[in-house]
């Protein structure tokens, strides 16, 4: 392939910062610090199955789940990335119990900005050479620059990002994000180490005939969701819709944005509140379905209208094609709120 016809994401990132008269380059110098540390990450994902790094720690994170090997060195990688570069005040992952204050080398506390993340999402599945992915969420901080971050600076709600975005480690690996003026979609050239434009303004179908949740868990489902699940079934639709579920969520998502569907993973019987997270994955799925014309709610609110009030608080979470999650959610209103 001939790549040079293609703008790089270095050249888009700085295209767009000269949309910004006042930009103080910080925002860019933080998405090249992502975008280094998405390359890092592919070249560990890449030699997995090589460099015996596969398989449990042994050590569990704060929610009780096994850490895989690799969630620890993503982990690792992006907070290097991100502490080395003064583009960061504070990181809150997944995998930590607790944010992560950091200060500036030059000047106290100075940077603007906050990332929250899912440094592996989709970790079980390494095991099995599936795709996993990061998922990251940016903010501006709300504590006065000089100080130290702190807890109310990444307990904002999602209506307050000023950017979002996911790299997929798949057959191809991509990077896939939002600062609020649309979805824009970026391949890794292995060869050269170039993300380069390929998916220009992504939009989700309306309407999409792929549904992606963990039907093992059925038996906790509610009415609506039952409903719902029995028409995406029934001969109500031309046929019957596809059933897709790979069990890490940025796949599953960037799969159903190309191709239309809705993804769902409802309150369940050892998940009462929903499984996923809100600010390390709803929140950014969220911002980056709604910038492709979908939508996400967590069945009565707006993923990005919840106000958070813990780091690793869960919800429920709909999202995709906007036809598909309003008939979700009207088989709720109808069969759940009796
Ligand atoms: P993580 O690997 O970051 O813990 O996330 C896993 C999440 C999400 O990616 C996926 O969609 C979901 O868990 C799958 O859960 P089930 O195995 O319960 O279906
Ligand atoms: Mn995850
Ligand atoms: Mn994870």
């Amino acid at each position: 392939m001939n790549n040079s016809n293609f703008q790089t994401l270095g050249e888009f990132i700085i295209d767009k910062q000269e949309d910004f008269s006042l930009s103080t380059g910080e925002f860019t110098r933080l998405l090249s610090a992502i975008r280094l540390a998405a390359k890092l990450v592919n070249k560990e994902v890449n030699k997995a199955g090589i460099a015996n790094i596969i398989g449990a720690m042994g050590s569990e994170n704060i929610q009780g789940e096994n850490q895989q090997k690799l969630d620890v060195l993503a982990n690792d990688i992006f907070i290097n990335a991100l502490t080395q570069r003064d583009v960061v005040c504070g990181i809150a992952s997944e995998e930590n119990d607790d944010f992560i204050i950091i200060n500036n080398k030059k000047q106290d506390h100075q940077s603007k900005y906050v990332v929250l993340m899912d440094p592996l999402d989709g970790s079980s599945n390494i095991d099995v050479n599936v795709s996993v992915g990061t998922i990251f969420s940016i903010y501006k901080r709300i504590s006065p620059v000089g100080s130290p971050v702190i807890l109310e600076d990444f307990l904002q709600p999602g209506t307050e990002q000023v950017a979002a975005g996911y790299i997929i480690y798949g057959s191809s690996t991509m990077l896939v994000y939002t600062t609020g003026n649309g979805v824009n979609g970026f391949t890794l050239d292995p060869e050269i180490g170039t993300f380069y434009l390929s998916h220009p303004n992504m939009k989700i179908p309306e309407k999409g005939s792929i549904y992606s949740i963990n039907e093992g868990n059925s038996k906790s489902f509610s009415p609506g969701i039952t409903a719902y699940l029995e028409h995406c079934k029934s001969s109500e639709n031309k046929k019957p819709y596809s059933a897709r579920y790979i069990g890490s969520l940025v796949s599953d998502f960037h799969r159903n944005m190309i191709k239309g569907g809705i993804y769902m993973y409802p309150a369940t019987e050892s998940s009462p509140k929903g499984k996923l997270r809100l600010l390390y994955e709803c929140n950014p799925i969220a911002f980056l379905c709604e910038q492709s014309g979908g939508i996400a709610t967590d069945g009565t609110n707006r993923i990005m209208e919840i106000i958070p009030s813990e780091l690793h608080q869960r919800v429920p979470v709909f999202c995709g094609c906007s036809g598909m999650v309003k008939d979700v959610m009207q088989l709720m209103e109808i069969h759940d709120n009796a």
